[in-house]
This record gives structure tokens, C-alpha cells and sequence, in this order.
């Protein structure tokens, strides 16, 4: 602006220099003094209030004295008039032009001070749209982790999605879970549950995190245990309770927030987030994390009810396990000695019998026609106690294996209920250990028990058949077909126990059916491996 003004006093003094020159060379009566209300007009272009002034005073004095200096010639009062005339205007003009300027001072100054307002309300504008996004952001955040909290994918995936929903919202780098401990230990264990956004960056603190289990005070989570409310440190390589910065020269992280997960007022767990660089408290940031803390509790008291009911689930699986060991123990030690005593037994009396028999030639026929029935009646015995220890334990099953063992039940179940069956064995002479072998022999009983009971079938087809890890037992009817409602019913005992016995070996029961189109029963065992608890239902 300065240098503005000074511009136009320059011209001004130019032209001031110009218009005298040029009146003091003039004669009297030429109305030269006009002129010097240009220097007016300068200052008005300068917008410079001063300058007006200065211009009207020197332009006046100017045309005054170019009265004395100017060349004489012309009437004396035209003279005088003209130069009145000219001081006149020079006056009017500078007033003209100091209003002028004053209206634009006034219009600036308004102009300005809307400027100002625009400009603050454009600043709380954005402050508000910014509140708003944030709110947003915490409105998203908080319903994301509730509804991760309600879904039913597994638990450990919902752990993750919400450190790492949380990470993304701090916009910390690194995001971890203790858990606690199991009574009667006290503390904090530290889980596999990470959030890291750079891999490998922190690979210091997370194997010393792996192995520092905190107890109650001990560290940012040890606090967060005592009191149940979050806690920020802005630097954790200079807080004196912070034991895993002491393990390491560098451990990568500075500042440190931890918030609980509560099931009601009890710490469950706690959520830690790092950053490579200190930062200090935020307030709004450690609200929002203590509610998000209480929806997380949800997550974990569904992993409690998990955990417990996992664990249940193993103690009646193995008590049925249990079960079934000691009920084909019981089996085949019966077995044997109905077979190798009874039947000895029998054999013998059988023997004497017939002997009984050809020294009593002689006598009535009375009595040989008792003798006779005797041998008949001990042929029966023996035959029923044969089929007695059969069905309580092949021993086929024990000296031959598997596909004998089913062989010899598919001719047996022919022969018995007249229903048509087939075995077609793809093993190509692959031999199954005693275990796997029982469990697959008793569940195909148990198939051809049901065919009878409830299929009304005329024909089985049974295939059994080995894939790169399991081994297939697939029984096939032509009978009513089962329903869904009878597969999936839980009071269907028959099929849940099936379904038992293969789950030990790491498989699976697969049952379907198509109304008066049969049933297909598949069940399908490990090859190799204890299996136990590796399959599903
Ligand atoms: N091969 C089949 N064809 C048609 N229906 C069948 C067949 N196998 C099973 N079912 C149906 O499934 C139901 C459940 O069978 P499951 O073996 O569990 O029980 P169950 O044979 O009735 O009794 P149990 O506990 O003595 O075995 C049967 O009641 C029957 O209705
Ligand atoms: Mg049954």
C-alpha cells in the first residue's frame, strides 16, 4: 500500500513540475490551473486520504503562484476569475474525491468483516464436519465390534477382527490380547491374538510379549487388571512398571494403551495398542475404548460358555469311548469262553453221548431213541453257542480283519433275513488295525440292524474303499429312505452313536436318503493317527 501511494506522489510530483512549467510559460488568463486537479484525481487513484489533501493544498498553491510567474497578456479579471475558477474546482474535486474515499474505506471495512465472518464460520464449519466424521467413525466402530460380537464365526476370528477394527481406528501400528488366567492362577496370560499393520517390525516386543505372563499391577495390562479402567502410558521405555522394555536394548514401541474386557465388573481381558512414537493421553480415546471393552466381554463370555462346553463335550466323549472299550473287552472275553469252555463242554457230552449211545445198542429202543434226542439237543447247543460267541465277537474279525469280518456278515445277513446284499471290497488287500477295524464292523452292524428294522429293503450294496487318508464304508439300500427330521434328530441314539465311534478316529458318519429310494450310510475313518477329536460331525 506504501509503495502504492508512493508511485502516485511521484507521478503527482512529475506532473505538479509538468503543469507549473508549462504555466509559468503561458501568458495570464489561460486556465492552466485546471490541470492541477489531476493531481487530485492521483490521489483518489491512490486511495490515499493524505495524498488528496496534499495534492488539493499543492495544486492550489501551484495555481497561485503560476498567477506571478506566468507570462502577462489578457484581461486582469478573466486572469483572476480563471484562477478562482480553477482553486474551485481543485476544492470541490478534493472533496469529492475525500468522500469518495471515505465510502470506500467504509466498503472495505464491510467487506472485510464479512470476510472475517465467512472465514470463521467456514473454520467451526469444518471443526463440526470433523466432530461429525469422528462420531461417525466411533458410531461405526462401536457397531462393527457389536455385531462381531453377535455373530457366530469363531471365536478367535472375532478377537481379531476387533483389535484390528480398533488398531485401524487409533491408527496404532501394533494390537494385542492378554487374557486371564485360569483359577487358581492369578494374572494374565498372553494370547496369540495380534494386530501388527507392519509385519515384522515389532518382532522384539511380540516374542518378549509371548512369554510375559503379568500378574495383577505388573505392567500396562497388570494395571489395567487392578483397576479396571483403561490406562495410557505416553512412553513405555520410561515408565518404571513396564517389564518388557526392560528385556530388550530396543523393543520398537513407545506410547501404550490398554483397555478391559469386562463381564460385568469382572476383568476378563485386556486389549493393549502400542505406537513407535510417544503420545500423549487422549481422554475421548479412552472413553470410547471402555465401552468398547464392555462389548467385547460379550465375545469372551461366549468363548467361556464355548470353553466349558468343549470341555464337557471331551469328558462324554471319552466316557463313551470308555464305554464302548470296555463293552467289546466284555464282548470277547465272553466270546471266548462260551466258545473255548462251553463249547469244549459241550463237545465232550456230545462225545459221550455217542458213545453212551453204542453201548446202550443193545438195550430198548426206547432208550436209544432218548440217547439220540440228547445227541440232537446237544448238536442245537453247540450250534447256538457257536452263533452266541459269533455275534458277541467274530473271532473272524481278530484273526482275518476287516473285509473277511464283512464278507462273512453280508453272507450272514443274507441268510438270515433273506434280503439281498452284496460287499464290494477296493482295499486291494489294505489291512486296517483291530481298533479301526471294530469301530467300522460295529457301525456296519448297527447299518444292517436298521436296514432290517426300519427299511424295508430288498437289496444292500456294501462298499469299502480307501482314499489317500481315510477309509470309506459306504452301505447302500433300495428301501423307504430316511428323512432329514430322522437324521438330524438327537433322540436317534442309533445314529448318534455311529457318529461317535467314528469321531474317535478323526471321521465323520455322512447319512442321506430319498423317500422309496433308499438310504446311503457312508461312514468314513482315518487311515492313520490316534484321530481323536480331528473330525467333525
Ligand atoms: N436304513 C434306513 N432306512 C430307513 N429309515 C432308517 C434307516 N436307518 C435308520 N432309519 C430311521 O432313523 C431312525 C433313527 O435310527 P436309530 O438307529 O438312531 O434309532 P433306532 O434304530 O430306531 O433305535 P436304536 O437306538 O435301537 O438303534 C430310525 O427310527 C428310522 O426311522
Ligand atoms: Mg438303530
Amino acid at each position: 500500500m506504501k509503495s502504492y501511494s508512493a508511485k502516485y506522489l511521484l507521478i503527482g510530483i512529475v506532473a505538479s513540475a509538468a503543469i507549473f512549467i508549462l504555466d509559468a510559460q503561458l501568458p495570464l488568463g489561460i486556465a492552466d490551473g485546471m490541470l492541477y486537479v489531476g493531481l487530485v484525481l492521483l490521489g483518489m487513484m491512490a486511495r490515499n486520504r493524505s495524498l488528496i489533501i496534499i495534492a488539493a493544498i499543492l495544486g492550489s498553491a501551484l495555481n497561485l503562484l503560476g498567477y506571478f510567474l506566468s507570462p502577462p497578456g489578457g484581461d486582469l479579471v478573466q486572469v483572476i476569475t480563471n484562477r478562482v475558477l480553477a482553486f474551485l474546482i481543485i476544492c470541490v474535486t478534493a472533496i469529492l474525491c475525500l468522500l469518495r474515499n471515505k465510502a470506500d474505506e467504509k466498503l472495505e471495512s464491510a467487506r472485510s468483516f464479512l470476510e472475517t465472518k465467512v472465514e470463521d464460520r467456514t473454520v467451526r464449519l469444518k471443526e463440526a464436519n470433523q466432530r461429525l466424521n469422528k462420531e461417525a467413525e466411533i458410531a461405526g466402530l462401536v457397531k462393527a465390534i457389536a455385531m462381531a460380537s453377535n455373530e457366530t464365526r469363531a471365536i478367535k476370528d472375532t478377537l481379531h477382527f476387533c483389535i484390528e477394527k480398533v488398531s485401524q481406528f487409533a491408527d496404532w501400528p501394533l494390537g494385542h490380547l492378554y487374557l486371564k488366567a485360569e483359577e487358581p492362577a492369578s494374572g494374565l496370560i498372553p494370547t496369540e491374538i495380534w494386530h501388527v499393520r507392519d509385519p515384522g517390525k515389532f518382532d522384539v516386543f511380540q516374542k518378549i510379549t509371548g512369554n510375559t505372563p503379568l500378574e495383577i499391577g505388573v505392567g500396562l495390562p497388570g494395571r489395567v487388571l487392578a483397576s479396571g479402567e483403561p490406562e495410557w502410558i505416553i512412553d513405555v521405555t520410561k515408565d518404571p512398571n513396564f517389564p518388557r522394555a526392560k528385556l530388550a536394548k530396543n523393543i520398537g514401541v513407545k506410547a501404550g494403551f490398554a483397555f478391559p474386557i469386562l463381564i460385568g465388573q469382572e476383568v476378563v481381558g485386556v486389549m493393549e495398542f502400542f505406537s513407535a512414537k510417544a503420545v500423549k493421553p487422549d481422554r475421548e480415546m479412552l472413553a470410547i475404548m471402555g465401552q468398547i471393552g464392555t462389548q467385547l466381554g460379550r465375545v469372551l463370555e461366549r468363548k467361556r460358555a464355548q470353553d466349558q462346553s468343549e470341555v464337557s463335550q471331551k469328558i462324554l466323549r471319552n466316557l463313551y469311548l470308555r464305554l464302548q472299550e470296555v463293552r467289546e473287552e466284555e464282548r470277547t472275553r465272553t466270546a471266548r469262553e462260551v466258545h473255548d469252555h462251553l463249547s469244549q463242554l459241550l463237545t465232550t457230552i456230545k462225545l459221550e453221548l455217542s458213545l453212551l449211545d453204542k453201548k446202550l445198542s443193545n438195550y430198548s429202543s426206547e432208550v436209544k431213541e432218548s440217547t439220540q434226542q440228547l445227541l440232537d439237543m446237544s448238536n442245537d447247543a453247540i450250534h447256538s453257542v457257536q452263533r452266541i460267541a459269533m455275534d458277541l465277537r467274530p473271532p473272524i474279525l481278530d484273526d482275518l480283519g476287516l473285509s473277511e469280518a464283512i464278507e462273512w456278515q453280508v453272507k450272514e445277513f443274507k441268510g438270515r433275513t433273506g434280503i439281498g446284499c452284496k460287499f464290494f471290497n477296493e482295499m486291494n488287500g489294505l489291512e486296517l488295525d483291530l481298533e479301526r477295524s471294530t469301530t467300522l464292523f460295529r457301525i456296519f452292524q448297527e447299518t444292517l440292524t436298521n436296514i432290517v428294522r426300519h427299511s424295508q429293503a430288498t437289496q444292500v450294496d456294501v462298499k469299502l474303499y480307501a482314499c489317500e487318508e481315510n477309509i470309506n464304508l459306504q452301505v447302500q439300500d433300495n428301501g423307504c429312505g430316511i428323512t432329514e427330521d430322522q437324521i438330524q434328530n438327537l433322540r436317534s441314539l442309533g445314529l448318534l452313536g455311529m457318529r461317535e465311534r467314528a469321531m474317535v478316529w478323526g471321521g465323520f458318519v455322512q447319512i442321506t436318503g430319498a423317500q422309496d429310494e433308499g438310504t446311503t450310510v457312508t461312514i468314513n475313518i482315518k487311515k492313520d493317527g490316534n484321530g481323536e477329536n480331528e473330525g467333525e460331525n
